[in-house]
């Protein structure tokens, strides 16, 4: 889980380089490095731990000029975060560089390898060294031949770009698992692990596959496939506009994103509905029979898009009646789950590249399930490796911490399971016009619930020195405190728990002390009763109680200590507006903390690796 990028052209690539791991840098952030093949000066390759700034200081005395070049920022998997470990690595020469996203699974052998037979000498830990060592050795010439020999020695997954002295107008790249684009501009063509890193310079993309290799020169772009094939690729024209990737004026991404919802909210919507009112699945071929011949839905994902796919387990078994099972992707991978062909395989990812969730999905469709994918990133590895692709249109998600992807999640499985409903004819028109009405207004409603702001940051200041904070609800409240709970503790690093409020007394309730904070989700009308009673219990544990409720709830005033009210609205759909003051309360909460928000420690926006 890093960012790569790369550039062959007739600009400097330094500053292309440098700017392009800015944008990429939520995909790891604790090194950060540059190779420029200069004709003169040989390969210069230039490390450092810790952010691009720091690569950018250590830099700055330096009049570097290459037009060719590859940089990288890492998220250690393989060697501690630091200068040795950080990438570019070098062939034993110092000829060739590479960087590369992913792990190299064979690594241990290849490196034995290359010790005892070569006397190879490593000055890193890293499994990235031995690939870039092994193109070394196999390197007579011709890079683009080195790559395609080593690739067929390697396992494992990765995108790398690959540059070499001796050869310094030619940049090598290639994929397995680990998503790479390339970039045609008008001054050169570029490498990079997603598309915000070089919309600057381009807007005409290519969508590398698997176990493709590509050769790019300034003028040119080849692409071929493991047989050394030439390949044919559509353009990808990208629409989106680059500052949709920056902050404009939020103090950070995380608060820009949490008010683009009610945008993402409409945008995934409205474009799903036809001149009648009813749901259209993007041409998804799900006919009545269909539906009515799978006996089960899976949906699989992780964090935050798991605590999405457990409100999809409650749309699609309220309105379509099919029994639903919902995993964690890296659980489900390695216990064999029942999945047939009759088995509807629902992933859900905002960046399409999470390889647990890539995994599970292959699994499921090796065993003959039909998978449909519920992505936020266009042309990632989930989105084409799946049977049907419904997106989220919630545009680029930069914070580590999930928000807008989440909602635009929420209504896509709310569609899903209405439409599988309604063609099951069990959904009568009212009730389908009520919850459809509902979600066309709930952006509306979203956006005076934003305006609320300050009294989330009025919460936020009370509380934000707090050691523990539980987080507890019923039916789809439960979910959302899940949700609530990890979006604060991942930000502000403040140690929270969520349970449904029922199970509390099963245990956890020992923990409940004098003062500790207590966020209870109480929007639920069919539960509000049992609700109060679980506020009752911790409130008689001398908790403090914040209430999430339904504005007219008045009644939950006399068992709480605080209470946030959220706009009326169905049952079914509060999931939509009651997060949203969690995940506001969340980023206050980090803010006041003085935490790194949009870029927590230990984590990462993308997680490509297992
Ligand atoms: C939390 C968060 C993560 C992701 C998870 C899955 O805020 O963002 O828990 O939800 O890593 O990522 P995607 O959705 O990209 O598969």
């Amino acid at each position: 889980m890093c960012g790569i990028v790369g550039y062959v052209g007739n600009e400097n690539a330094r500053n292309i380089i440098i700017d392009g791991l800015k944008r990429l840098e939520y995909r790891g952030y604790d090194s950060a490095g540059i190779a420029l093949a200069d004709p003169e000066q040989g390969m210069i390759v230039r490390k450092k731990k810790g952010r691009i700034a720091n690569l950018e200081e250590y830099i700055s005395g330096e009049n570097l000029f290459s037009t060719i070049g590859i940089g990288h920022t890492r998220w250690a998997t393989h060697g501690a975060p630091s200068d040795e470990n950080a990438h570019p690595h070098v062939s034993a020469d110092g000829k060739i560089a590479l960087v590369h996203n992913g792990i190299i699974e064979n690594y241990v052998e290849l490196k034995k390898e290359l010790m005892e037979k070569h006397g190879i000498v490593f000055s890193s830990e890293t499994d990235t060294e031995v690939l870039t060592k092994l193109i070394g050795v196999l390197y007579e010439g011709d890079l683009e031949d080195a790559v395609f020999k080593a690739l067929d020695r390697v396992r494992g997954a990765f995108a790398i770009g690959v540059i070499s002295q001796d050869e310094p107008g030619r940049l090598v790249a290639a994929r397995k698992d680990s998503p790479l684009i390339v970039g045609l501009g008008r001054d050169g063509n570029f490498i990079a692990s997603d598309i915000p890193a070089i919309l600057k310079y381009c807007r005409q993309i290519y969508l590398i596959e698997n176990n493709e290799v590509v050769v790019l020169t300034e003028n040119n772009v080849q692409i071929f496939d493991a047989q050394r094939r030439p390949v044919r690729r559509d353009v990808f024209n990208v629409t989106w506009d680059a500052d949709a990737a920056e902050k404009e004026g939020y103090d950070h991404f995380m608060l820009k994103e949490i008010h683009e919802q009610p945008e993402g909210i409409r945008n995934t919507v409205e474009r799903r509905m036809d001149d009648h009112g009813e749901i259209v699945l993007d041409g998804i071929n799900l006919t009545r029979e269909t539906i009515e011949y799978f006996n089960k839905v899976y949906i699989v994902a992780c964090g935050t898009a798991y605590h999405a796919g457990l409100i999809g387990k409650y749309a699609i078994e309220k309105f379509a009646h099919i029994s639903v099972e919902v995993d964690i992707a890296s659980e489900f991978r390695y216990r064999d789950p029942f999945v047939d062909d009759r088995t509807l395989f629902i992933a859900i990812s905002q960046s399409g590249e999470t390889l647990d969730t890539l995994a599970a999905l292959r699994e499921a469709k090796k065993k003959g399930a039909r998978v449909l994918s519920v992505v936020n990133v266009v042309g990632s590895s989930v989105a084409r490796e799946s049977d049907d692709v419904f997106y989220t249109w919630a545009g680029p998600e930069i914070a580590v911490a999930s928000t807008k992807a989440y909602t635009t999640q929420l209504v896509c499985m709310y569609l899903i399971g209405m439409y599988m409903g309604r063609k099951k004819g069990l959904l009568d028109d009212e009730t389908y016009q009520t919850l459809m009405n509902e979600l066309l207004v709930i952006p509306d409603k979203l956006e005076t619930l934003l305006q609320k702001e300050r009294v989330v940051q009025d919460l936020a200041r009370r509380f934000y020195r707090s050691n523990n904070v539980f987080f507890i609800g019923r039916g789809p409240d439960s979910y959302v405190s899940y949700e609530g709970s990890l979006k604060l503790k991942e930000i502000s690093y403040i140690n929270s728990f969520a349970i449904a409020a029922g199970e509390l007394k099963h245990g956890t309730i020992a923990l409940i002390e004098k003062d500790t904070l207590v966020v209870a989700l109480a929007t639920q009308d069919s539960l509000f009763e049992k609700m109060l009673s679980n506020i009752k219990e911790v409130k008689s544990r001398d908790a403090t109680v914040l209430a999430i409720a339904k504005e007219g709830n008045t009644t939950v005033e006399a068992e709480a200590d605080y209470v946030f009210y959220i706009p009326q609205c169905p049952d079914e759909l509060t999931p939509l507006l009651s997060v949203v003051p969690l995940q506001q309360f969340a980023y206050y909460i980090a803010k006041m903390r003085g935490c790194d928000i949009d870029k927590p420690k230990n984590l990462a926006k993308s997680v490509t690796v297992e």
